[in-house]
């Protein structure tokens, strides 16, 4: 990776990090010192900037704010024990933001700006990653679309910025489901497999009434049939029936997880047997009621593995087991292994800052 465009640094007059509990983090709130900025203007990108976190001047016409034109990325740093940083994966979450962009009309960001940029940034902040059990730094690269104007058509002007939060995982209690049989995240033909904004704000009415009977999440289903599991919004989704763990292909209705390929790979690694097919809804109630369905569980960058305790399905509610030997602890384990540098890095994914 070369470094052609120079990025400008402005740093704190004084850290914050010494106002900051690391042992009471809710997810999403404490952001680092700094944060990286980087204009398109007239078909190019101009240099990135590194500068305090802090508020961004735009005028109320941007089109962000009435064409949802934005996109984003989920991403972490680590510490191991030796004080070292890494990154998982980021190359990744760079190939998925650009398709993400392509899906919006956006321009893609180049790998140096988002690579080089990024790791310039988590090492300046580098001291906001911590080691401890669960924790992370967690990144934030997005895009908005900054032209002001009305005209709905795409921006030509656009803000790549990332942010960066000290957390643990998303899901700190535990988690119970409804399988969609109403309401969908995504059709054929549209933008569910992109991290775009849009896909998150049209599930936060149907999430609402879910919190509101006791769920923490929706999975959803297909939306023409509502047969067939989807991914659950914040995570992908794997079940696990007898011995075999079956999670959905991806389409373009499905993110693309990185979390969910680790997952598969770690599986496979160890022996399980990994189905990536359709999963309907009546499979997995059959098996719910002959024994045969073990786990649920969801997989994402913010989440890690997060076994799903219960579902409900129209008028019907299962409980999840307690295993001895759930695969869904003994994967997120070994995911934990590669995170913080415990275990030999067979796959290549720690990149270090
Ligand atoms: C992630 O896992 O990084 C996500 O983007 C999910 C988000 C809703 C917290």
């Amino acid at each position: 990776m070369t470094e052609t465009h120079e990025i400008v640094v402005e740093k704190v007059k004084e850290s914050k990090i010494g106002n900051i509990d690391f042992d009471n983090l809710t997810f999403g709130k404490t952001f680092t010192d700094h944060m990286l900025e980087c204009t398109w203007r007239n078909g190019n990108w101009e240099n990135p900037v590194i500068k305090p976190y802090g508020p961004i001047m735009m005028e109320p016409s941007a089109k962000v704010f009435h064409y949802g034109q934005a996109i984003f990325e989920g991403m972490k740093a680590f510490r191991d024990e030796d004080d070292n940083v890494f990154l998982f994966r980021p190359e990744d979450n760079w190939k998925r933001f650009n398709e993400s962009a392509k899906r919006l009309a956006m321009p893609e960001v180049p790998e140096e700006i988002f690579m080089y940029g990024l790791k310039k940034l988590v090492d300046l902040d580098r001291e906001w990653v911590r080691y401890g059990d669960g924790l992370s730094l967690y990144l934030r690269p997005f895009m908005i679309a900054s032209e002001n104007g009305v005209a709905a058509a795409p921006s030509t002007e656009y803000k790549f910025m990332v942010v960066m939060s000290p957390a643990f995982a998303y899901y700190r209690g535990d988690v119970r489901v409804i399988i969609a049989s109403q309401f969908s995240r995504a059709a054929d033909g549209g933008i569910g497999y992109a991290k775009a904004a849009g896909n998150y704000a049209a599930s936060f009415y149907p999430n609402n009434l879910a919190l509101e009977e006791g769920y923490q999440q929706i999975i959803w289903t297909d939306a023409a049939s509502h047969e067939y599991l989807e991914e659950a919004g914040t995570m992908n989704i794997f079940v696990r029936i007898g011995d075999k763990l079956l999670t959905a292909p991806n389409n373009d209705r499905i993110l693309n997880g990185v979390t969910r390929r680790s997952v598969i790979q770690l599986a496979q690694d160890k022996g399980i047997e990994v189905e990536v097919r359709k999963i309907s809804v009546a499979e997995v109630k059959e098996a719910a009621e002959s024994g045969e369905l073990k786990e649920i569980f969801g997989t994402g960058t913010a989440a890690v593995i997060v076994p799903i305790k219960g579902f409900k399905h129209e008028e019907y509610t299962h409980e999840l087991p307690v295993l001895n030997d759930s695969y869904a602890s003994d994967i997120k384990e070994s995911i934990k292994d590669i995170h913080y540098n415990r275990v030999e890095d067979k796959h290549g994914w720690r990149v270090k800052v």
